[in-house]
Formats: C-alpha cells, sequence, structure tokens
C-alpha cells in the first residue's frame, strides 16, 4: 500500500476508536480549544510531543523548528507565542530539545547550506559563545549533548526576553517557562530550568552575544 493512503486509513480509525470511547469528543473539539500548554520544540520526526507526555487533542498548542531555536524576528514563532500567551492564556511555554540533534549538530560540524545553514546562526552563536566549556569535554556525543543542553537554556531566556512574555510578566499574568530535553534513546525528558516573573535572568550566565 501506497504509504500516504495508510495516513488516512490510519485516521479513520483513530477518529472512530476516539468517538466510540468517548461520543462527545469531537463535538466537544470543536467547542474551542483552551490548552494549558505551550511546546516549542525540534521538528524531529523522532520527537511527537503529544504522544509522548500522552496529551490528547487541544491540551497542547505547538510549534515546531529544527533544533528548537527562537528568534525575536520569526514571524512565525513570534505569533503562535503571542497567541498562545495573550489569547489562549497558556501557563506554560515549554522549550524542548532532544539529544541527537541533527540541527545542532550541523551547528557544531557544518555540513549544511541554504536555508538550514542561515537558520541555524543562533545554534552556532551558543556554540560559539560556549566554545571553552564545549572544548573542555572530550567525547563528541557527550559535546553534543551538552550543546543541546545550552542550547535549550539559551533559547529559553531568549524567549523569556520576549516582548510578549516580558508584557505577562509584568502584568502579573501565571506564566512559566520550562527547559527540557528529551532524551531519544530512553525516551524520557530531562528537566533543565525553569522561568518565571521572578527569576533573575541575568544570574544563569548566558552571554550577551547570544542574545
Ligand atoms: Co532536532
Amino acid at each position: 500500500m501506497r504509504d500516504y493512503k495508510r495516513l488516512l486509513l490510519s485516521n479513520k480509525a483513530w477518529a472512530e476508536e476516539l468517538k466510540d470511547e468517548n461520543p462527545k469528543f469531537f463535538s466537544r473539539q470543536a467547542g474551542g480549544q483552551s490548552p494549558a500548554f505551550l511546546w516549542i520544540g525540534c521538528s524531529d520526526s523522532r520527537v511527537s510531543p503529544e504522544q509522548m507526555t500522552m496529551t490528547q487533542p487541544g491540551g497542547m498548542f505547538i510549534h515546531r523548528n529544527i533544533a528548537n531555536l527562537v528568534y525575536e524576528d520569526d514571524l512565525n514563532l513570534m505569533s503562535v507565542l503571542q497567541y498562545a500567551v495573550m489569547a489562549l492564556k497558556v501557563k506554560h511555554v515549554i522549550v524542548c530539545g532532544h539529544y541527537g540533534c541533527g540541527g545542532i549538530r550541523a551547528a557544531m560540524e557544518g555540513g549544511v547550506d541554504g536555508s538550514v545553514d542561515r537558520w541555524l546562526e543562533n545554534a552556532r552563536a551558543v556554540r560559539h559563545a560556549h566554545a571553552e566549556e564545549l572544548l573542555a569535554v572530550n567525547e563528541p556525543d557527550a559535546r553534543l549533548s551538552r550543546l543541546v543542553e545550552l542550547n535549550v537554556r539559551d533559547q529559553l531566556v531568549r524567549l523569556a526576553r520576549t516582548p510578549t512574555v516580558q508584557t505577562a510578566f509584568h502584568s502579573g499574568q501565571p506564566l512559566h517557562l520550562h527547559g527540557w530535553v528529551y532524551d531519544i534513546r530512553d525516551g524520557h525528558i530531562k528537566p533543565l530550568l525553569d522561568l518565571d516573573a521572578d527569576s533573575s535572568i541575568e544570574d544563569l550566565g548566558v552571554p550577551a552575544s547570544v542574545l
């Protein structure tokens, strides 16, 4: 069977199963959404935010890009963030990277060109900003994993500095930011850091060159 036809058949089975379990499921969905979470993750096919957190449709607003990067001039992400925080009033924004990330590997080793190369600019900035720490890690895989973690932390701080998040923080809207790393080797998520309105971003030691 053609691969894409399998998707359509699977969809049919999924919709019927959900309806069997809960006849009101789809009529409730049509009534609107009020997710508690905004997920910002990597586009990698092995990292499925809803599946790995057992979240049903309606539970999570999602944005994904290569290497889960935050650019303040990314109209796509900034719109998603604005809508999720200001209109949907999500309580948590999660930036989730993953070990073995091809985007982060390319930021470390090169080997890409065109759009992908341009897109990874900020991941390279993270790498340059932490060059000393990374060089001290001898084992290449461990060094890559460390860059994945540093990238999540630095992107989370970049997120905290966006006008949307700053406005929410200053107005007292409940909003918490979380930096996580997903381990594709065992399926577990490792929490790295949390930020909220009371956090002192300056104390985290994120170099000015990546902000
Ligand atoms: Co990735």
